[in-house]
């Protein structure tokens, strides 16, 4: 009998996540709670259940005798969802609360850093304004500032003068628009140089690291417009050398691992760690306590072990086999709604994608409209994914399937990686 896995969350992370679970073959079953409908077409369940809903959740695994369950999203782990599945009895592969505050608060991660000497910008934290303001004029641009909790990626403000600065923290500190988040605010050194993300899995002590990939942060192509959670992203990262991943493997990842546990706050689950390559070596932007999205989507495509195999040993507290195609490029851009991520018109058609076998499509904000047909329902709608044997060549066969589409009322960049390519 094989196993049966609950993912929490509705993105095309949880899809990729899902997708992955089904191909390793000592899974059974998969339901995705709450999922969405675009995950159906792969044959994967998804039940009505909210990821907040810690008690119904907990109800549907041992009502449908569930072996274990994969938190997704960030939300429910810093509500301590882990927590609430270890008190019911069941397992979840996710750090517990605790451990969650590497993403939950900046400022926990950032003095986490600096106690353990984790390479990452210099900063300062402010719960007041005028010391804020005060700080920035002192420093001068560029710099960056950072609502302190959980903003769906909008809380930073990439500031190139110190009047950008200032205006991004009276909209945290007058206008609240963070509102709980931005109670705090973390001020750091503006960092010069390549992003990649690292993911690894984690054990609490121990870790193993998956291939590295580069999202796409801004909403425009050439990396205009604004933040958003994510519009594409690769892997391999060709201009990020080997020597400087195993550097950061050897003075982030390890000593993070190694603090955590340390420090009382051991870490299990997916630790991502969002990197930039400075000319001093690989800095800390941010530390997730989830699988990243876009990320996921073209990462663990290259997965050639049994993902469920792997993450039942680690909840076993037995050492996971974790095996890659490295010679796989993957790549795979995200179709939005028009107005993301700011103004989000909700309700474009999603067409029929025709794909190959070395490509998925992974499903996002959809919902059915009362004909039962697949319709955008928030901003992030779907991802296409693909590999071929170089970036170049994944990126012309996507956009060719892309550009072929029927997209009214979506939008989507048309030069996902092109950092790879210049
Ligand atoms: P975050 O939400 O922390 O990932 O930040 C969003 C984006 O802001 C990052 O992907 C970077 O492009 C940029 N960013 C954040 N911190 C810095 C920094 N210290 N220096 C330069 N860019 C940054
Ligand atoms: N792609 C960035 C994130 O998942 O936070």
């Amino acid at each position: 009998m094989g196993q049966k896995v609950l993912v929490i969350g509705s993105g095309a992370r949880e899809h990729a996540i899902a997708h992955a679970l089904q191909r390793g073959g000592s899974v059974e079953e998969v339901t995705v709670a709450p999922g969405n409908p675009g995950m159906e077409l792969d044959g994967i369940r998804t039940s009505h259940i909210d990821e907040s809903n810690h008690a119904a959740l907990i109800d549907f695994m041992k009502d449908n005798g569930y072996d274990w369950a994969f938190v997704g999203p960030e939300v429910p782990l810093i509500d301590g969802l882990v927590d609430d599945f270890a008190a019911a009895g069941l397992k979840a592969f996710g750090p517990n609360k605790a451990a969650a505050q590497i993403e939950g608060s900046k400022d926990f991660a950032k003095q986490l850093m600096e106690r353990h000497g984790i390479p990452t910008a210099k900063y300062a934290t402010f719960d007041t304004l005028e010391p804020a303001v005060a700080y920035v004029r002192e420093h001068g641009a560029p710099i960056v500032v950072k609502a302190d909790g959980l903003a769906a990626g909008k809380g930073v403000t990439v500031a190139m003068d110190v009047e950008t600065a200032v205006a991004a923290l009276d909209d945290i500190f007058i206008d609240h628009r963070f509102g709980n988040a931005g109670a705090k605010v973390v001020i750091e050194d503006f960092l010069e140089g390549q992003e990649f993300s690292l993911m690894s899995f984690v054990n609490g002590t121990e870790f193993w690291p998956m291939p590295i990939s580069q999202d796409h942060k801004r909403a425009y192509d050439d990396d205009k417009g604004p933040n958003t959670g994510g519009m594409g992203a690769y892997s391999p990262v060709p201009q990020i050398p080997q020597t400087v991943v195993d550097e950061a493997i050897e003075t982030i990842v390890r000593p993070t691992v190694q603090a955590m546990a340390d420090e009382g706050t051991p870490f299990t689950g997916i630790l991502y760690a969002g990197l930039i390559a400075t000319a001093e070596g690989p800095k800390v932007i941010e530390f997730n306590a989830r699988f990243g999205d876009p990320e996921t989507e073209v990462v663990l495509p290259k997965l050639t072990s049994d993902l469920a195999a792997g993450i039942s040993a680690i909840l076993d507290g037995e050492t996971p086999e974790f095996t890659w195609d490295d010679d796989r490029v993957t790549l795979g851009v995200v179709l939005a709604s028009d107005g993301y991520p700011t103004n989000v018109v909700k309700g474009a058609k999603i067409p029929t994608i025709p794909v190959d076998e070395d490509s998925h499509v992974y499903y996002a904000g959809v919902a059915k409209d009362e004909n039962g047909e697949l319709v955008a329902s928030s901003g992030r709608v779907l991802f296409v994914e693909t590999s071929a044997p170089t970036i170049k060549d994944a990126q012309d066969k996507v956009y060719a399937v892309i550009d072929a589409l029927p997209t009214e009322g979506m939008f989507y960049r048309h030069d996902i990686g092109f950092k790879a390519l210049k």
